[in-house]
């Protein structure tokens, strides 16, 4: 099925070629409603080209188009747009088709790709906290989306599980330990350890030295050591996967940082052999001399005293990615402070000659109430699972409020999907690239644009239908004719022209920003319309109108990683 988006680009590129005029052309959904439902500004990039009239050379594209079947006639406005407005009857042949159509719309990406895309990739021997909630979801949803237009998706988790920090993790664990405390509750055993090893490795140098040894052992493979690591990285796993078990979150490999560790020492000889790297002051660097910005900003790939780091593991990551995995394109999720790093190792990879498309994908922060870093009242980050915890506890009590008589098993699942659902939509209805405060009053309201919202709209359809019981069956064909049904069906169809302009820029917010638009369509024309009452046509049509913006609702939020109820 081709949205009318594409119907018209198709046909645009058609007159411009009837018309003589050698030009791609552009079809994008109308800046302003007043003026029609797509525009294009084909003819001002000609006349700019030319050098002749816009308006005339759009009048000149006008004579060629023929988009009668979908459009009102094609109109000029301003220096030379032009606009189309489409039909009403083109609209109820859509929302017709949609109704038909299990991937409502949605075309399949024309070339397919297979995408590594890593997200979330916590460290071990470290909290989640409430910042993984931006790259864990983030990537969650791009990964939903490219496997529903047809690519070829691996969701990796590069978790943090080799480094520096095991030094001082290992002098703790054979120093510093409370096993009772371990029991209870191991990462906060485990962080403490840490913390505590790294306080006195900063007042003793002893300390220091001893916990250096420590990781220099494990690095030697250590078996003692390598006992107390993998002790470690387990305990962590299980953190992080009863976190990603309440997210709904999945991972198809885990390759952490010490799955590359066998191969970082042919990574360095590689690059020195190629000549791309090179001895600088006793550790070895990729100089980029040629690149302004980075002509001051060497990559080190291994210390002076042999060490490799998060930069060389990177470069064995992309090798990984594309010779074994066959992947033509990754996608890394991470906080913006790694914009460097990544520009290095991507521009590591061209110069190595690997053409697959990498690119780093960038967030920002998350903000307590009082615009700084979310911390906790003592300033310690915020505890992932604390903020999951205290999602559903709140949802809970909105649920007693709104609906006490469910049963209790019911009330507990509705609370679980409206609280993780808030807390992912509230990030994710954000540009990915700004800062915003975390809020639970604003993301758990029932008003503007929230999860609660967007569920509440689908509840309530549900609802009419309940109540319908029996007694409606969907139609073949519609027929629109009040404003707010029009409006509605403008919306449906627009959901398949929405979807794939998110991987454009990666940005999930498109789509949330869509379904919030269709939600507030759908609740005026459902105080404009009578659905249940009306009278036959229009009562088969509005049911139809119901049930297609239901399952949009539904298969958009869950391209978000979001669930439905199905009453609260
Ligand atoms: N573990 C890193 C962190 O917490 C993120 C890893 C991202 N992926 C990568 N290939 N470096 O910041």
């Amino acid at each position: 099925m081709e949205t009318f988006q594409s119907l018209l680009a198709r046909e645009l590129s058609r007159a411009l070629a009837a018309a003589g005029l050698l030009a791609a052309g552009d079809v994008v959904p109308a800046t302003d409603a007043r003026f029609g439902d797509y525009q294009t500004n084909a003819a001002l990039i000609l006349a700019k080209q030319r050098g002749e009239n816009p308006r005339q050379l759009a009048q000149q594209i006008i004579d060629q188009l023929d988009v009668a079947e979908w459009s009102a006639p094609p109109t000029i406005a301003g220096a030379g747009f032009i606009n189309f407005t489409i039909l009403p009857k083109a609209l109820a042949a859509k929302a017709a088709e949609l109704l038909q159509d299990d991937r409502l719309g949605v075309p399949l990406a024309e070339r397919r790709h297979k995408i590594v895309i890593d997200f979330g990739s916590p460290n071990v021997a470290k909290p989640m906290h409430v910042g993984h909630i931006r790259s864990t979801v983030l990537g969650d949803a791009l990964a939903r989306i490219a496997t529903f237009l047809g690519h070829e998706v691996i969701r990796d988790n590069h978790i943090g599980d080799w480094g520096t920090q095991f030094g001082m993790v290992i002098y703790g664990w054979k120093n510093l330990l409370d096993r009772a405390a371990l029991a209870r509750d191991p990462i906060a055993e485990l962080v403490r350890i840490y913390k505590a090893a790294n306080a006195l490795g900063a007042a003793d140098p002893a300390v220091r030295e001893a916990c250096r040894e420590e990781l220099v052992r494990l690095q030697a493979g250590d078996a003692e050591n390598l006992r107390i690591w993998n002790e470690c990285v387990a305990l962590s796993l299980k953190e992080f996967e009863a976190a990603y078990e309440i997210l709904g979150i999945h991972y198809d490999i885990q390759r952490g940082e010490s799955f590359y560790n066998d191969r970082l020492p042919a990574i360095v000889e590689r690059l020195c052999a190629s000549g791309l790297a090179e001895r600088s002051e006793g550790a070895i660097c990729v100089f980029f001399r040629d690149i302004p910005e980075l002509a001051d900003k060497p990559c080190l790939i291994q210390k002076r005293d042999g060490g490799f780091n998060y930069a060389t593991t990177d470069i064995a990551t992309v090798d990984y990615r594309v010779r074994d995995l066959g992947a033509d394109t990754v996608w890394i999720v991470t906080g913006a402070p790694q914009q460097l790093h990544f520009r290095q190792i991507f521009e590591i990879a061209r110069r190595e000659g690997y053409t697959a498309d990498c690119r780093h994908i960038t967030h920002g922060s998350i903000l307590g109430e009082d615009r700084k870093l979310m911390k906790t009242r003592s300033g310690e980050n915020v505890a992932l699972r604390d903020v999951l915890d205290e999602a559903v506890v709140r949802a809970k009590k909105i649920v007693e409020e709104k609906n006490p008589d469910l049963a209790e098993a019911e009330k507990n699942a509705i609370a679980q999907t409206i609280g993780i659902g808030a807390v992912k939509y509230a990030d994710l209805a954000q540009y990915r690239m700004t800062d915003y405060i975390f809020s639970w009053e604003r993301m758990l309201s029932f008003q503007g644009n929230t999860a609660p919202y967007l569920q509440n709209a689908y509840v309530r359809i549900r609802s009419i239908f309940r109540k319908a019981g029996e007694r409606f069956s969907l139609p073949n064909e519609l027929i629109l004719t009040e404003p707010a049904e029009l409006n509605l069906a403008r919306r449906l169809a627009q959901f398949a022209e929405t979807v794939p302009q998110v991987l454009h820029d990666f940005r999930p917010n498109i789509l949330a920003n869509y379904l919030f638009e269709l939600a507030n369509a759908f609740h005026s024309f459902y105080e404009a319309c009578p659905v249940l009452k009306a009278d036959e046509p229009a009562r088969a049509t509005r049911l139809a109108l119901c049930e297609l913006t239901a399952r949009i609702l539904q298969r958009g939020l869950d391209f978000l990683g979001i669930g439905v109820p199905e009453k609260m």
